[in-house]
């Protein structure tokens, strides 16, 4: 006969310390209606951790001196869901307006932030759109550095590897200039090009834990993740990458997200793009 063990149950106490930590470290806001889906990755984590009940696995998520099951529990309650090209008016807006001014500057080096880039598909989706764009020597002076939280999602991001349908609703060009098609062991798969892939610099990195990157961005993607943060944390993260804009730089959210009741010295340009005012 097969005994199936029961999944360990959690008391409330225990489910209030968890969103607790995952709020003070993440700044993630899991409401009450989630409770469902929170239990169901907990017990997953659980079982994956060999833990016997949610007691044993919150003391060694509080004194784990490494470190890897809290970011095991963000990643877990973190949502990843990205594609290529999402929200695409962004990057015609990033063509069509923000490089032709950049280039009317004098067009020195150009800096660019995926600030929550998830499994990569934003910042290499950016990485496209500056090479079907500028000159070679203007891509020699072009970086994008892709940061995101979760070390999981990096771990996809940086070979820039994915199956074939993510990229399969992609128009034909964009799949002939910037993916190479896995053959043999790697049929079903497409690998972003290198000359994409070279520009994009991935870290990790906590928005709520960044002081200075230590250069400013003529432009910053920080789309669909201040969703899962309230007020108070939205006011911290807009702050932190105000003060990492150039003087004309922009910052993209997400047009699922506002700055509404969030000070900020910006100016709204076109919806879920703002600019830094020049100095
Ligand atoms: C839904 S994805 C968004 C990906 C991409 N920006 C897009 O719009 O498609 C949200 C990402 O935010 C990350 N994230 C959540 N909280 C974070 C934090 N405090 N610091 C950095 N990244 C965080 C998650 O790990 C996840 O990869």
């Amino acid at each position: 006969m097969t005994m199936v063990e029961a999944a360990p149950v959690i008391s409330d106490r225990e489910l209030t310390a968890i969103i607790k930590l995952v709020y003070d470290k993440s700044g993630i806001t899991l409401h009450d209606g989630k409770k469902a889906l929170v239990v169901a990755r907990l017990q997953k984590r659980l079982r994956a951790g060999g833990f016997r009940s949610f007691g044993d696995y919150l003391r060694v998520v509080e004194t784990d001196p490494s470190g890897e099951e809290l970011t095991g529990l963000l990643d877990a309650m973190a949502t990843n869901h990205t594609s290529f090209f999402r929200e695409a008016q962004h990057f015609e807006i990033l063509r069509d307006r923000v490089l032709p001014e950049w280039r009317a500057r004098g067009g020195a080096g150009f800096e660019m932030w995926s600030a929550a880039c998830s499994s990569g598909e934003e910042p290499y989706t950016l990485g496209m759109t500056l090479a079907d764009t500028m000159t070679e020597a203007e891509i020699g002076r072009a970086r994008i550095l892709a940061s995101d939280m979760s070390t999981k999602a990096l771990g996809k991001a940086r070979p820039g590897v994915y199956p074939m349908e993510r990229v399969a609703d992609l128009p034909r060009e964009v799949l002939r200039r910037h993916f190479e098609k896995g053959l043999g062991a790697q049929a079903g798969l497409a690998r972003v090009g290198a000359h994409v892939r070279r520009l994009v610099t991935f870290e990790q990195r906590n928005l709520l834990e960044v002081g200075d990157v230590g250069r400013r961005f003529d432009v910053i993607f920080c789309r669909n993740v201040m969703i899962y943060f309230d007020r108070a944390v939205q006011q911290r993260v807009v702050s932190m990458l105000e003060r990492h804009l150039a003087p004309r730089g922009y910052l993209f959210i997400s047009h699922s997200e506002s700055l509404n009741g969030v000070a900020h010295g910006l100016q709204w340009v076109a919806p879920a793009v703002y600019m830094r005012r020049p100095a």
